[in-house]
């Protein structure tokens, strides 16, 4: 892209409200995250109204934090991104009515970005994307190995038929007594155990690449259960360990069999559970001697934000794939049509 372009992304989709200033689809001048874990904790999970109330509070001042962060003016704008869909629906409408409310106040194009969309293209704010590429997504509500033959075209080659695994994380985290989010206790627990419980792997159909982790996470809750009948206690971080190695090792194996059936020149890593320490070790010592580079975003856009919404944005800005004022929240937005 020659002409510099600079574009606002708003992030409004789940428990964190984020705005980001990017330019060229590659570079961050600012991007501002407000988490609102601390309000969902004491629910053990994320409360819609709770998080719809957040961003309703913080958005207008996290935009404006970021185009100060960013020391850029609404006039030098290319165009004005956010989130669509998917996502709780209160949440992305706080986000959305924002975008709109400033591409109509200062005549700026509006695009609406898929989530995993942006998920995906954290990874072109750390290194330029050659195609064709694999991406293994692996966030608290998705799970899937989506295969790009070019810019802006996404092929889900495979996807978890029941719990996501940020979702099995999170569940096993609070069979286990964790506060939540449970993945990165989950993740700290396993990576100091000295020992392993042995627990199942679903490989499903021998040529399939979907997953399932509902089957692994019931496992988990018998052991745990089985053990207090017998009047005794399992440690949990013995079960943590053995937990991340199933997970680990299903993600990775299918990984790794997708790219030889879908040629990659990179495999990107997106998605929360991309911060997984375990899984980062696992996939950077079986790419060592690969063909295809490994790309892992670091853990700052591995996790919601919005700086991944305007690189995700920046491929759309240029195709001016751009959406009107109809724009709406979409919960069940599809990424291939998207
Ligand atoms: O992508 P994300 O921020 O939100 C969604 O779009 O879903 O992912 C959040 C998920 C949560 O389930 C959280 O437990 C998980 O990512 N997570 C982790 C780690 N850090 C965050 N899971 C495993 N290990 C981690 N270190
Ligand atoms: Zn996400």
């Amino acid at each position: 892209m020659s002409e510099r372009n600079l574009i606002l992304a708003i992030e409004t989709s789940c428990d964190e409200t984020s705005a980001a200033v990017i330019e060229n689809g590659t570079t961050i001048l600012s991007n501002v995250v407000a988490s609102q874990i601390e309000s969902h904790k004491r629910f053990g999970g994320v409360v819609p109204e709770v998080a719809s109330r957040h961003h309703v509070e913080q958005i207008t001042l996290i935009i404006e934090a970021a185009m100060l962060d960013a020391t850029v003016s609404f006039e030098e704008l290319s165009a004005v991104a956010v989130t669509e869909g998917p996502g709780l629906v209160g949440a992305l409408l706080v986000g959305v009515h924002a975008a709109k409310a400033i591409a109509f106040a200062h005549s700026l194009p509006l695009i609406g970005v898929h989530h995993i969309a942006g998920h995906i293209y954290a990874n072109q704010l750390i290194k330029p994307l050659q195609y064709p590429l694999m991406s293994l997504v692996v966030s608290g509500g998705h799970t899937e190995l989506v295969y790009m033959e070019a810019e802006g075209e996404f092929q889900i080659i495979g996807e978890t038929r029941d719990d996501a695994v940020g979702e099995a994380y999170d569940k096993v985290a609070r069979t286990l007594g964790l506060p939540y989010p449970g993945g990165p206790h989950i993740d700290k627990l396993a990576m100091n155990a000295v020992e392993s419980v042995d627990l199942p792997r679903a490989w499903l159909e021998a040529d399939s690449f979907d997953f399932s982790f509902s089957g692994l996470k019931s496992a988990v809750i018998n052991k745990v259960h089985n053990e207090k009948q017998k009047g005794r206690e399992i440690d949990p971080a013995h079960l943590a360990r053995g937990f991340q190695e199933s997970v680990i090792d299903v993600l990775v194996t299918k990984t790794l069999r997708a790219i030889e059936k879908f040629p990659s020149k990179q495999l990107l890593l997106a998605g929360g559970v991309a911060a997984n320490k375990g899984l980062r070790q696992r996939l950077e010592q079986e790419f060592k001697q690969s063909k295809t580079e490994l790309i892992i975003p670091p853990l700052s856009l591995c996790t919601d934000n919005a700086a991944m919404i305007g690189a995700a944005a920046s491929i759309k800005l240029k195709q001016q794939s751009f959406s009107n004022y109809a724009l709406n929240g979409n919960p069940g937005l599809d990424l291939e049509q998207s």
